[in-house]
């Protein structure tokens, strides 16, 4: 038998909010780092919300989970990446309906700075950091740049949500599993510019590989409705809960990380917002969503040689743009 694992410490920022109360119980209860992975939960907020996550700490010893070995609540970052593996930056203010995800960019980016500092004073070189905070990218890029001895590659966020809409609508449209449904990307911005791509995916049709373009059979959707919806999703979530999604996030959380520490499946792909090293001609440092394969020792690369065509070209172009954009406001805002 083989000795037992030295637990991990994860933090996860924004813990009294929305999306936490989705995503403490599946990591603490071993979904992500594996069921033989013990963990210490840093539970970061803002001091006010410090009575609140007190009750969410009364619930997860509530729950008796054999793999959870120590909750520490926190309203301090520097206590809370102290001797950090994972961090998963949640906290952040989130969109109200009519707003765009980058409106939030001034409200939220100095908090990036703010963990990025910290991040580069306390936590370990080798730590794993997701931002979903929105705008996530731009968020993900200042927490990267304050945090100059970590390595870039470590700074990733989540574009993972988008892809299992994308996922889901496919499956919906040709009556398979969503499981089915393979190596759909989404390209650059978790935002309204955001390109999820299918052209070079596939479905599995009665175990045999068919290519989204000929099982959908409709070129028209695939270019039109099915490209607004996964890029409106969130805001139709918005509309109908009058909350942003939390449970959908949650879930993308744990596929994003579980996918890093373990890495992908021979000859499939993941999207996931990292700094981009110049593919496809994106500006290098950006954080931008491209398809990913991670060995099991939980380095990632970007998937390079897919052709593009001017369609693809053109909406990758106006992504980037956004994130230009966006960054440049962030800098702005930083300094
Ligand atoms: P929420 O308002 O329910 O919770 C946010 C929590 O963050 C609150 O408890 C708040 O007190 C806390 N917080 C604020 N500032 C903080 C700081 N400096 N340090 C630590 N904690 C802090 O919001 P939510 O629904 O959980 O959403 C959180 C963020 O995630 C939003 O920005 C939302 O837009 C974003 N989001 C991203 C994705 C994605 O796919 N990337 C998906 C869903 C939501
Ligand atoms: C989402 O995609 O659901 C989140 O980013 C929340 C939002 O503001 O849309």
């Amino acid at each position: 038998m083989s000795a037992p694992k030295a637990p991990i410490r994860v933090v996860i920022t924004g813990a009294a909010g929305q999306i936490a109360y989705s995503l403490l119980y599946p990591v603490a209860k071993g979904d992500v780092f594996g069921h033989d992975q013990p963990i210490v939960l840093v539970l970061l907020d803002i001091e006010v919300m410090l009575g609140v996550l007190k009750g969410v700490v009364m619930e997860l010893v509530d729950c008796a989970l054999p793999l959870l070995r120590e909750i520490i609540p926190t309203a301090d970052p520097n206590e809370a990446f102290e001797g950090a593996d994972v961090a998963i930056l949640v906290g952040a203010m989130p969109r109200k309906e009519g707003m765009e995800r980058k409106d939030l960019l001034k409200a939220n980016v100095k908090i990036f700075k703010v963990q990025g500092e910290a991040l580069d004073k306390h936590a370990k070189k080798s730590v794993k950091v997701v931002v979903v905070g929105n705008p996530a990218n731009t968020n993900a890029f200042i927490c990267k740049k304050y945090a100059p001895s970590i390595a870039p590659e470590n700074f990733t966020c989540l574009t993972r949500l988008d892809q299992s809409r994308a996922q889901s609508q496919v499956a919906s449209r040709v009556h398979i599993s969503a499981q089915d449904v393979h190596n759909i990307i989404i390209w650059g911005n978790h935002s309204s510019t955001q390109f999820p791509d299918v052209s070079h995916g596939c479905v599995l049709l009665n175990g045999q590989k068919v290519k989204i373009m000929d099982a959908v059979k409709d070129e028209a959707w695939l270019k039109g409705a099915f490209i607004s919806t996964v890029q409106k999703r969130g805001a139709e979530v918005i509309a109908a809960r009058k909350l942003s999604s939390a449970l959908s996030a949650a879930k993308a959380i744990c596929d994003h990380l579980h996918d890093w520490w373990f890495g992908t499946p021979e000859g499939r792909w993941v999207s996931m917002g990292v700094p981009s090293d110049g593919s496809y001609g994106v500006e290098k440092g950006l954080i931008f969503s491209f398809p990913v394969v991670i060995k099991p020792n939980k380095t990632y690369s970007i998937v390079t040689g897919l052709e593009l065509d001017a369609f693809a070209k053109e909406k990758i172009c106006a992504t980037q743009k956004e994130l230009i954009e966006e960054r440049d406001q962030a800098l702005e805002a930083c300094a």
